[in-house]
């Protein structure tokens, strides 16, 4: 069945998954402010949703809007990876799920999921199946992806990429990075560029990323390197206006942080607000009085006293 890769408007700008990050709140800043034409999910174990769906399935909570939301599931067992897909698919809005082959975090990657995966092919292999398992067995049109970088510890971006395309996931993002880098040095676009001549000729999506600062730079890459679109991590930090190549005024910025708040209160109730202050500190980045500013925010402890706060600061135009 065609899932939303298959229609999708290209070159496809998109919000890449981030730990801590992308929770439901700061996906629905970026899709009311920077309209991307995807957002994923932070990662979730498919072992920990598949024991405890409750508590875990509050990460998908949708955005208001259509964009399309991809569930990011990590692990190395295919059979808890079918029972989360599964799982998502019944249980969530989300359009897409994405497998995580690309995280380099030792409790992750150590015990065979995440980046671990371009070490054990075969196993990356049975997790797609898995998933599609999951997605046959409903009759729901449901994407799926993997995201992963271009080696382990050093370079296989081909052999990797041919081996993920026989499994014939619809889209494959690709962080030009090995494991072994984590998030040192810059990115490789060249092995980007190698991994979708490939996919191009088996007619499955490409994205790349890593290291993108604008859309400018975006566009720059999806011209010269030629994947279908691009992933934005770091760059939308604080930034949600990087996907519409605007840069916004001061009183902008502390409104966005306020509409940040009320969002995070409505989507997410009863989650721990602390996690907010770092994108509040990421909102004020660049202010002339930012260090003061962030000092005070490092001490808020409940959406009230930062909406007081925010709401206290005055900026002329
Ligand atoms: C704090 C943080 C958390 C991340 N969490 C995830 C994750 O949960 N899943 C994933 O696939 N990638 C994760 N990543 C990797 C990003 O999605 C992205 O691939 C990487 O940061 C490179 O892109 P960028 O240079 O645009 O940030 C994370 C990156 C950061 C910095």
């Amino acid at each position: 069945m065609e899932s939303f890769w298959q229609t999708i408007k290209k070159p496809i700008i998109g919000l890449s998954p981030m730990d801590g990050i992308t929770d439901p709140a700061f996906r629905s800043v970026v899709d009311e402010i920077g309209h991307p034409s995807i957002l994923y999910t932070e990662f979730v174990s498919a072992e920990g949703l598949s024991r405890n769906p409750k508590r875990l399935l509050r990460t998908f909570t949708s955005h208001k809007t259509d964009t399309p939301l991809i569930g990011q599931l990590f692990g190395s067992d295919p059979i808890a990876m079918q029972e989360a897909a599964a799982i998502l698919i019944e249980k969530t809005k989300i359009q897409g799920i994405d497998i995580n082959m690309g995280c380099p975090a030792r409790r992750v990657a150590s015990h065979g999921g995440g980046a671990g995966l371009i070490k054990k092919p075969h196993d990356a292999i049975k997790l797609i199946e898995a998933v599609k398992s999951a997605i046959r067995a409903t009759n729901k049109s449901i994407g799926l992806s993997v995201k992963t970088r271009i080696g382990y510890d050093e370079i296989v971006t081909e052999t990797w990429i041919k081996t993920l395309l026989e499994a014939q996931p619809d889209t494959i993002a690709l962080h030009g990075r090995t494991l072994k880098q984590m998030y040192t040095g810059v990115a490789n676009w060249e092995e980007i560029h190698k991994a979708s001549l490939l996919t191009k000729k088996a007619h499955i999506l490409l994205l790349g990323n890593g290291d993108i600062q604008s859309l400018d730079e975006a566009n720059e890459h999806i011209k010269k390197h030629t994947p279908d679109g691009i992933l934005i991590g770091r760059g939308a930090l604080g930034n949600p206006w990087i996907f519409q190549n605007s840069t916004p005024s001061v009183k902008i910025r502390i409104q966005t942080a306020m509409r940040h708040i009320q969002l995070f209160d409505e989507l997410t109730p009863i989650a721990n607000p602390l996690s907010l202050r770092k994108h509040l500190g990421w909102y004020i980045k660049g202010f002339s009085d930012a260090s003061s500013i962030r000092n005070t925010i490092m001490k808020l402890a409940t959406t009230k006293d930062m909406l007081d706060f925010l709401s206290s600061l005055s900026y002329s135009e």
